[in-house]
């Protein structure tokens, strides 16, 4: 394979990432960052490819940013390289991506996870933005995204404590889509990224836009964007087809267009 720390497969029109650094607990170093974006905008822009799942192992689905990489940086180093902003490629990658998250998934594996369209979480997962135990705080995208998933009173608890949420406080708190046996997590991740893949992929870039509108302007706005997006369906041979297989009572066969 052209990566050493992820392993890339597909299955249908699902792709799946794994992070493979066992012994470091998939610790997000660069070379993992580097691996895990080109591997996601490849898959992005494969046709064939309806969803991306992006998992860790059952242990961890990843322990964070590699502090041992980090350690020695100094301010220039960081600023200079914009240490991190790379990940933002990941947030714009327009092809569904579901986290299936078992074991810690603390600082940047947080982070990555909440990147991700949604996330599935295992029974076993552990969530926490611990930065602040290190003198740092989070850096792609944590204080933000877990504030607007869990509200201030959480974010704040997390990023200022470092306290950890098991799965079922993040599913209360609405950090994931579902929590799962841990046994069951990544079939059952396959299997909700299979259904998503197929429906129409076109639309589903169009569904996962308008969602994430809802994060980045107000509500008139978003409900005036949703509109022309919706509108816009009309112009896809899918939402042809959609609609004449719902009135002729038979699946309907997407075309992607
Ligand atoms: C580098 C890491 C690591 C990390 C674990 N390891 N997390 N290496 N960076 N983030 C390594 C350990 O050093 C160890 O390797 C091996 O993985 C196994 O970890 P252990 O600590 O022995 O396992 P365990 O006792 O089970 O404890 C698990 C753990 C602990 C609770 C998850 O590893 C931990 O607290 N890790 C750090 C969590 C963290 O602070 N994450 C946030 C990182 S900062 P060796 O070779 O030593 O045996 C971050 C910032 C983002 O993400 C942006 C702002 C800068």
């Amino acid at each position: 394979s052209e990566y050493e720390t992820i392993l890339t497969e597909t299955r249908g029109r699902v792709a799946l990432i794994t992070l493979n650094r066992p012994k470091a607990l998939n610790a997000l170093n660069s070379q993992l960052m580097h691996e895990v974006v080109a591997a996601a905008r490849a898959f992005d822009r494969d046709r064939g490819i309806g969803a991306i799942v992006i998992t860790g192992s059952d242990r961890a689905f990843a322990a964070g940013a590699d502090i041992k990489e980090m350690q020695s940086k100094s301010y220039m180093d960081v600023y200079l390289d914009d240490f991190f902003a790379e990940w933002d490629a990941l947030a714009a990658v327009r092809t569904p991506t579901i986290a299936a998250v078992a074991g810690y998934a603390l600082g940047g594996g947080c982070e990555l996870a909440m990147i991700c369209d949604f996330i599935l979480a295992a029974d076993t997962a552990q969530f926490g933005q611990p930065e602040i135990a290190l003198g740092v705080i989070p850096g792609i995208g944590g204080s933000q995204r877990l504030t607007r998933a869990v509200g201030k009173a959480k974010a704040m608890e997390m990023c200022l404590t470092g306290r950890k949420m098991d799965a079922n406080e993040a599913e209360r708190a609405g950090l994931v889509s579902r929590v799962l046996p841990a046994a069951d997590l990544l079939d059952e991740a396959m299997t909700v990224a299979a259904s998503i893949a197929e429906k129409s992929l076109p639309v589903a870039m169009m569904a996962k836009e308008a969602v994430n509108r809802a994060f980045e302007t107000t509500l008139t706005e978003g409900v005036r964007f949703e509109r022309r997006v919706f509108h816009s369906t009309f112009a896809t041979a899918d939402q042809t087809e959609g609609m004449t297989a719902f009135t002729e009572k038979r699946t309907p066969v997407f075309e992607n267009r």
